[in-house]
């Protein structure tokens, strides 16, 4: 790879950008982003120095180039009257590095919608199973529960267990002739434990089941390779750990499902022809591809600033971002671990089941009162710390994700602060 010339941010220096436009500039035309230490790639984030954002699996922090891509888009449309045009750049971006063909890819607004595509698209009748864990979010879980109230398709669920080979189990004892989806999360927003996805879209290949995957959060975070796990569907998004613009997301649906999958909402893409001037009228086949749920008009800034946030992933280092995510979790890991008598670590340490998310509880005999967990968010939070507390399922932990914008000392403030809390 050509080095372009070095402004001394390899070296650590920083260079207080003026502007975002100025930041980007400095960055992308001056430096190899792959090159740069993480403590100076942290100057390409407007996040204010005096927030410890620990909550990325929420919501990613949007970069200055891909704040620049949608703002310079915007305004391109704003001054030519051009409408955004449709020729499936992120579409062909994202499949490049998810391993798929673009056209087994669909753009969303969020994981819940493509959870939605998915819930309502595969061919259920009355009394057939779904197999679920009990980690779920809502956005994972809540279309497959109404099309259970509604259309009386059954769900049910597997705890988690820190072992893959438990796991695995758990799921195959929980087959039966009635089991037609497997639909699990490949990180749970839960704990951050990876779970074993490939085995278990091997497992429901071997059974002729379908498997869905809620992939909220590997796409930026570790190496995704969609191909490799094999699975039928999968839905992600841009806004958490790939960085990309608030409000972006993506659904798989592998080729051969495609014509099976019932479509209910259908507009301009989705068709290539309609008229209603005959009598009946007429609506063409929708097409075989999933772009089809990319209808009517669409955000075209905002899939810039995606395409934006997958060239800085891409430049920086897919396996460069994965390690540096991997090391800070296991960092939070350890000091987590230092204060095992007083609190619960709940994501596996084992370095292929865990990533930048861990969840942990402070232990019921520390209980100063009931809420404890949640409580001491909200005395993060108003120490300038913002973690997420995780009340959904009974679960009840505290959730500390860590990305490549955070470094070693934001676990530290947050741990100073849990030191004090407990007392
Ligand atoms: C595992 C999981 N699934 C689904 C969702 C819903 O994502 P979105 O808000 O993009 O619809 C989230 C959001 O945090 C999540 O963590």
């Amino acid at each position: 790879m050509k080095r372009k010339s070095f402004l001394g941010l390899a070296a650590g220096l920083v260079i207080a950008p003026k502007s975002w436009a100025e930041s980007n500039h400095l960055f992308y035309e001056n430096n190899d982003l792959d090159l740069i230490s993480w403590n100076s790639l942290r100057s390409l984030f407007p996040l204010k120095h005096d927030r410890i954002f620990l909550n990325n699996g929420t919501m990613g922090i949007t970069p200055y180039p891909v704040i620049n891509a949608v703002q310079k888009s915007l305004t391109h449309i704003a001054e030519n009257a051009s409408y955004p045009h449709h020729d499936h750049e992120l579409e062909k971006k994202l499949a490049e590095i998810i391993g798929c063909d673009f056209k087994e890819i669909g753009i969303t607004k969020n994981v819940s919608e493509g959870i939605n595509h998915i819930a309502w698209g595969v061919p259920l009748k009355k009394g057939d199973e779904v197999l679920m864990t009990t980690h779920e979010h809502v956005g994972g879980c809540a279309a497959w529960l109404q099309r259970a109230r509604l259309e009386g398709i059954v769900i049910k669920t597997i705890p988690l267990d820190p072992s893959n080979e438990e796991i695995l189990q758990r799921i195959s004892d929980n087959i039966n002739n009635k089991t037609r989806v497997i639909a699990v999360p490949h990180i749970p927003c839960t704990i951050g434990q990876v779970l074993p996805v490939k085995e278990i879209c091997a497992l429901a290949r071997d059974k002729g089941i379908i498997s869905c995957i809620d992939g909220a959060h590997p796409l930026g975070m570790i190496e995704l390779n969609l191909k490799d796990i094999d699975c039928d569907y999968y839905a992600g998004c841009f806004h958490k750990w790939m960085l990309g613009p608030i409000g972006s997301g993506w659904v798989y649906m592998k080729q051969e499902r495609l014509k099976e999958t019932n479509i209910t909402h259908v507009a301009a893409y989705s068709v290539n022809a309609f008229n209603m001037s005959k009598n009946p009228p007429f609506l063409d086949e929708v097409i075989n591809e999933t772009s089809r749920y990319s209808y009517g008009t669409f955000n075209g800034p905002q899939q810039k600033g995606c395409v934006a946030a997958l060239e800085l992933y891409q430049n920086i280092g897919p396996k460069r971002i994965e390690s540096r995510v991997k090391e800070l979790g296991k960092y939070v890991q350890s000091k987590l671990l230092e204060l095992n008598d007083q609190i619960e670590l709940l994501t596996p340490t084992a370095d292929n089941s865990r990533g930048g998310q861990n969840g942990f509880r402070i232990l019921k005999s520390n209980k100063k009162y009931e809420k404890i967990n949640s409580e001491f968010v909200q005395y993060a939070r108003k120490n300038g710390v913002i973690l997420r507390y995780v009340g959904e399922n009974d679960i009840d932990c505290i959730r500390v994700s860590t990305h490549y914008y955070n470094n070693e000392s934001d676990v530290d403030q947050m741990m100073n602060l849990l030191h004090e809390y407990m007392g």
